[in-house]
This record gives structure tokens, C-alpha cells and sequence, in this order.
């Protein structure tokens, strides 16, 4: 199968000390980062935004991924770009005009994404399949850290996995986002799911290395 991702979300870091945690995360292991940007408008809850990515930049190599849970994406491409953002990922909920936002994207020279959130059919995707590198297929409702895995997301999982091997859609990748942990994490693995947001469960209480260690055990038995 193709190699499995572990997106930490910063969204659960301690912001007072983001640095060292994002640096014991890409020491433990982390393949990317991704970064959780919300309005208070498409979500009630607001974080950060561009000016924080320029700040991540310098601290690691590894790819940033920016997960836009705000309506009209499309105003902050520009500042993404600019802030050498590795990949958008946009939700489909969240903009009236989904083709030309991604090809949008696609020509400030960033990787597309687009996410669903849990009452949103995976056939959402199906018709811009050729302008994304990836699929978030969200397992919470947006908006916060530290919820529960809604278990439906299962067969959602399955389904979307279902709908990129007909389409031939290689090139995309399955991501799931919300109460992952290295308790679940290989079943959402075994439903087609590729790329692992984990937020809570990585800066939580145990340190990070160890959280590593539990997952690589998971996804490996
Ligand atoms: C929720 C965010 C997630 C969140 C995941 O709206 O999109 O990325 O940080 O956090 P956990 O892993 O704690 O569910
Ligand atoms: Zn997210």
C-alpha cells in the first residue's frame, strides 16, 4: 500500500511554546504539519493565520498544510502563497464557487485540497478530482480540538477510498481529521484513509515520542 502520513495539527499545541513542540513533533516523527485556520464565521472558534505560518517556516523543513475552515476562502490565497504554503485545503461547505477556488490555488503555484464535513457526500469531490492532491474527509465537525471520532466516518471512509480507485485518482490522497488516536487509527487505516491529522492526541499529556511510538505499533500489528 502507499506510505502512511502524520499530520500533527497545532491546533492542541501549547501556544506559549509552539516552537519546542513543533520541533519534538518532527523529531518524533511528524511527516507534515498542519495548521487549522478558522474565522469565528464557517466555524464558531477562531486561530491564527498567515502571519503565524511565516513564524513556522523557520522552525521546520517539513510540508505545511493549511486546513480553511473559513467562508470565502479565496481571499487569503495571495498570503498563503506568500507564505509558502505547501498545500490548501478548502472546504467544499464553504465557498459558492469550489472549481475556481482550487484553480486558484493551483496557479499561486500550491497543492489543492478539498475537505467534507460529516453530512456532506463523498461525491462532493468527484468532478475535481484532476485539481487536488487530496481529500480531507473530516471524522468531527470542524471547529475544535479534542472531540470524539464520530464512527460513522467509517464507512464514509470506505466510500470516498471506493469512489478514488473507480476514478482512478492515484494521485490523491484519503486524509481523515478528528479524534484520531493511536487507539483507532488503524481501523480508519484498514477503510482507506492514508494521511492521519492528530491534534489532541499528540500534544497531550504524554510526550510526543511516546505517542510516535504507540501509532508506528498500531499501524505496523
Ligand atoms: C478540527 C480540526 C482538527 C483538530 C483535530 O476542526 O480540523 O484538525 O485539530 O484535533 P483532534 O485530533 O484533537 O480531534
Ligand atoms: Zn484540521
Amino acid at each position: 500500500g502507499r506510505e502512511l502520513l502524520i499530520a500533527p495539527s497545532i491546533l492542541s499545541a501549547d501556544f506559549l511554546r509552539l516552537g519546542e513542540q513543533v520541533r519534538e513533533a518532527a523529531e518524533a516523527g511528524a511527516d507534515l504539519f498542519h495548521l487549522d485556520m478558522m474565522d469565528g464565521h464557517f466555524v464558531p472558534n477562531l486561530t491564527f493565520g498567515p502571519p503565524v505560518v511565516e513564524g513556522l517556516q523557520k522552525l521546520t523543513s517539513l510540508p505545511l498544510e493549511a486546513h480553511l475552515m473559513v467562508l470565502r476562502p479565496e481571499i487569503y490565497l495571495e498570503d498563503l502563497a506568500s507564505a509558502r504554503m505547501h498545500r490548501v485545503t478548502v472546504h467544499a461547505e464553504a465557498t459558492t464557487h469550489l472549481h475556481y477556488v482550487l484553480g486558484k490555488i493551483g496557479s499561486l503555484g500550491m497543492k489543492a485540497g478539498v475537505a467534507i464535513s460529516p453530512a456532506t457526500p463523498v461525491g462532493m469531490v468527484e468532478d475535481v478530482l484532476d485539481m487536488i492532491d487530496l481529500v480531507l474527509v473530516m471524522t468531527v465537525n470542524p471547529g475544535f480540538g479534542g472531540q470524539s471520532f464520530i464512527t460513522h466516518s467509517l464507512k464514509k471512509v470506505e466510500s470516498m477510498r471506493t469512489l478514488l480507485d473507480r476514478a482512478g485518482a492515484a494521485h490523491v490522497r484519503l486524509e481523515v481529521d478528528g479524534g484520531i488516536k493511536a487507539g483507532n487509527i488503524s481501523r480508519v487505516a484498514d477503510c482507506g484513509a492514508d494521511t492521519f491529522v492528530m491534534g489532541s492526541a499528540i500534544f497531550g499529556e504524554k510526550p510526543c515520542e511516546t505517542v510516535f511510538g504507540e501509532i508506528r505499533r498500531a499501524l505496523t500489528s
